[in-house]
């Protein structure tokens, strides 16, 4: 098994912006080589962990290909690490692929049909699978079989064949997006979390460690607040922090360092960047809080609107500093407060200008 080889295409989303352009192939590298190898050293997720322990223990005692897992949450949180971990515990090789990357029932049918007894195929962004690959993907799943289609037409013929028992781990950002009748196919979904801080925590030491940097317990404890409950960003941040060590100082992570070298990077004490701040900043300061239209706040910040969208407010939402309403989006009373200003009318920021643009 070969644990840096990731084929399928890099997730973008929430999780997988900060400090992107430092995100070359050295800092992909380094992603691989500190994923966690078995469920011991996995962090946090205490359900999922438990339950798939349970599900894999069982399995292995049998002496059978375990059942088909699915796994759900936000970019970054360990689903890929997961379905590597399931195929280490396993003993099982490991097929990487994603929806995206499955365009025809054809290409599905390829790679099902190269499949080896027990082998795991990891299909990533599963949501993301054309129609007619579902449709084989829910024969294969449940009677590991599936239907060739010879020539087109009316002549076209459907030739049967038997797949080895296999062990699909899907992964999607969205598991409301999946069809039930695929969702079902799963003999276990596991849900994962954002991470609590001490758990991102106890990742950046063990990240640290690996990567052979001296780091005080308060360095990491300073990172871990600003990683938005996400090991990929916390990862990220650790090594940017570490670049600036090494140059500025002794290489020693302190706290005061970490902070030092996440103002740098743009990253404010509450995990967010320079687009998130770009947003709340654009909201508050000129449309007076909103409510404002999507389009026209994603104009203002020089952006697209799915970027703002699906880049910037999920977290922002998720740290309760703006909400999505029918008439716009607004900022909370939090928001105001973060970012040191005085909402309208109780003191001294300018004009609102609310409903001036549109909605
Ligand atoms: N529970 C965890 N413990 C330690 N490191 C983790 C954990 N979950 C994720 N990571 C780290 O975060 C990075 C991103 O994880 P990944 O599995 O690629 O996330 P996803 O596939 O959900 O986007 C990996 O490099 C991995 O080292
Ligand atoms: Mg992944």
């Amino acid at each position: 098994m070969n644990w840096d080889d990731e084929s399928a295409p890099v997730t973008t989303g929430d999780g997988d912006r900060l400090v992107e352009a430092a995100a070359d192939g050295e800092d992909r590298a380094v992603e691989a080589a500190l994923r966690p190898k078995d469920l011991g050293e996995f962090v946090g997720q205490e359900r999922v962990r438990e339950q798939l322990d349970l599900v894999l223990k069982a399995a292995r005692a049998r002496g059978a290909t375990a059942d088909h897992v699915l796994l759900s949450g936000a970019p970054g949180l360990g689903k890929t690490t997961l379905s590597m971990i399931i195929a280490a515990e396993m003993g099982a090789p490991i097929r990487i692929t994603s929806g995206p990357a499955i365009q025809h029932a054809g290409d599905l049918a390829a790679i099902l049909s190269s499949l080896t007894e027990g082998e795991v195929l990891f299909l990533d962004e599963i949501h993301r699978m054309s129609r007619p690959a579902e449709e084989m993907l829910y024969m294969a799943m449940e009677d590991f079989r599936v239907d060739v289609i010879v020539g087109k037409g009316p002549g076209a013929t459907a030739i049967p064949l038997e797949l080895p028992p296999f062990t699909l781990v899907g992964a999607t950002t969205r598991a409301g997006l999946l069809p039930p009748p695929l969702r079902d196919r799963f003999g276990f979904t596991g849900h994962m979390e954002f991470y609590a801080p001490l758990e991102l925590q106890r990742v950046i030491h063990r990240s640290a460690r690996l990567l052979g940097v001296e780091m005080e317990e308060a360095g990491a404890a300073e990172i871990a607040g600003r990683s938005r409950g996400t090991p990929r960003i916390a990862n990220r941040l650790l090594r940017r922090v570490r670049d600036y060590a090494q140059v500025k100082a002794d290489g020693v992570v302190t706290q005061e360092i970490a902070a030092q070298a996440l103002q740098v990077y743009e990253v404010d004490a509450r995990g967010l960047d320079r687009l998130d701040r770009a947003v709340l900043g654009a909201l508050l300061k000129l449309f007076g809080g909103g409510p404002v239209g999507l389009s026209t706040l994603a104009v203002a910040v020089g952006e697209e609107r799915e970027t703002v969208e699906e880049v910037a407010e999920p977290f922002l939402v998720r740290e309760g500093l703006l909400a999505r309403t029918p008439r716009g989006r607004v900022a909370t009373p939090a928001a105001w407060a973060h970012l040191g200003l005085t909402p309208p009318g109780q003191g001294s920021t300018g004009p609102g200008q609310q409903g001036l643009f549109d909605r």
